[in-house]
């Protein structure tokens, strides 16, 4: 086979990539990896900051975001998070397990990346970093690949770019031009795991930037309990980044500041310190600049003994479901993810193949698979790099 000439090209070198091509190259496919960047997985060794939160042992296809939510299906069951765990734990990587089923390296991501390049290598997998794609043909029954030092060949080629999220890493759009290029449709990517920006009378809650509280945030169907801060721009924390997926312009954020709290609960502590103030029951529950900008804008005054029910009904309501409308967000460069990307009406959900397009190939970030916070996007991109890796 000439030099130029693989069986398999796989564009990017990220999770998806290094993993679809140590697979293909485990069957014996003469893979090559071409990578924009210096050096392999970038994404991975700033993830988790810096442990990488490499899976979740709760992975299940509600956890992901798709237009298709039956897409992601196939390939999490046939790669799933244990398996894995059983590549981290032969590697002898040590990690633990944080909270919400998050799984992390005790030691550093780098391992991570050692641990895929390891991989590779025992595969015969080629990569080339500094490797800038500009431009890709499809003749006949392959596909050529002209990039900053070299043009290849190969009979399937695997869109492996990733998203556009974090643009200073040099994240770009590139897999959806090139998805266009095929002809594939691409669903509007928008910026996802996102801090959500304030303006309108929102923005008062501005003030509060730095105060975080447990809470249940709400967008439209999802909801997640987990904790919200409040920035200089507007929301922020896991609760809100992970409302953020689902969120469109328009939209409101619901917040329910004391999500443990049973209907009835301020009624009671009137019955049980007519004394108390809203401003004292409040500051008890959290912290007190919070307390104090809710009680402010609640206005309840005085005892509570000298408030009817029916109004301290109302400001229970109105606690455990705060109406915020986000202006906006604080777009791709503080993005985590991408929603959105290459149709999974284009893809198989086996392979991963374009059905329109033979021996072309896209994983991980590029395609409309999006998962909640928490190493869910990493399994992602394993399983769906894992199952091109069967076929391409
Ligand atoms: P990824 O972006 O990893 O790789 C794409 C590769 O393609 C890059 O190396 C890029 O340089 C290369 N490329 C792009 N254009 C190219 C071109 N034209 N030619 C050649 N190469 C090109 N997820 C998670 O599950 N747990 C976590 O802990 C975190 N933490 C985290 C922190 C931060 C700060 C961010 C920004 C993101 C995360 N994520 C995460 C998300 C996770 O990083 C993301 O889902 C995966 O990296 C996606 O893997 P891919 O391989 O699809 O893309």
């Amino acid at each position: 086979m000439p030099d130029n000439s693989f069986d398999v090209i796989v564009l990017g070198a990220g999770a998806a990539g290094l993993m679809c091509a140590a697979q293909a190259g485990a069957r014996g496919r003469r893979v090559l990896v071409l990578e924009r960047a210096q050096e392999p997985g970038k994404k991975i060794l700033i993830s988790g900051g810096g442990r990488c939160n490499f899976t979740n042992v709760h992975t299940a296809p509600d956890r992901f975001i798709s237009a298709n939510p039956h897409f992601a299906k196939s390939a999490l069951s046939r790669y799933t998070p244990h398996d894995f765990l059983g590549l981290v734990v032969a590697h002898g990587i040590a990690w633990h397990e944080k909270t919400l089923g998050q799984l992390f390296c005790d030691g550093s991501a780098r391992q991570i990346v050692e641990m895929l390049l390891d991989e590779c290598a025992k595969s015969g997998v080629m990569i080339a970093c500094g490797e800038d794609v500009a431009n890709v043909e499809h003749r006949g029954a392959g596909f050529t690949v002209t990039a900053s030092a070299r043009t290849v060949e190969a009979v399937s080629l695997v869109i492996a770019t990733g998203g556009p999220s974090i643009p200073k890493m040099g994240a770009t759009g590139f897999a959806y031009e090139l998805a266009r290029l095929f002809g594939l449709k691409v669903v509007e990517p928008r910026p996802a795991l996102v801090p959500l920006t304030l303006g309108g009378e929102d923005v008062l809650f501005r003030d509060l930037s730095g105060v975080a509280t447990p809470v249940e945030a709400r967008c439209g169907k999802a909801s997640f309990h987990e904790a919200a801060l409040f920035t200089h721009r507007g929301l922020s924390g896991p609760a809100i980044l992970q409302v953020s997926s689902y969120w469109q312009r328009g939209k409101a954020v619901e917040i329910d500041f004391l999500p443990g709290e049973r209907f009835g609960w301020l009624v009671a502590a009137k019955q049980a310190n007519p004394r108390a103030t809203l401003r004292s029951v409040l500051r008890n529950a959290m912290p007190q600049r919070l307390a104090d900008a809710l009680a402010d804008r609640i206005g309840i005054e005085g005892p509570l003994a000298n408030a009817a029910d029916a109004v301290l009904h109302q400001a229970e309501k109105r606690l455990a479901d705060w109406q915020f409308h986000p202006n906006g967000t604080e777009g791709f460069a503080k993005a985590e993810v991408t929603v959105g990307g290459i149709s999974t009406a284009e893809l198989s959900s086996k392979t991963m193949e374009a059905k329109r397009v033979p021996g072309l190939f896209a994983v991980g970030e590029a395609v409309d698979v999006t998962g909640w916070l928490g190493g869910y996007n990493f399994q992602w991109a394993w399983a769906s790099g894992w199952a091109a890796g069967q076929t391409a």
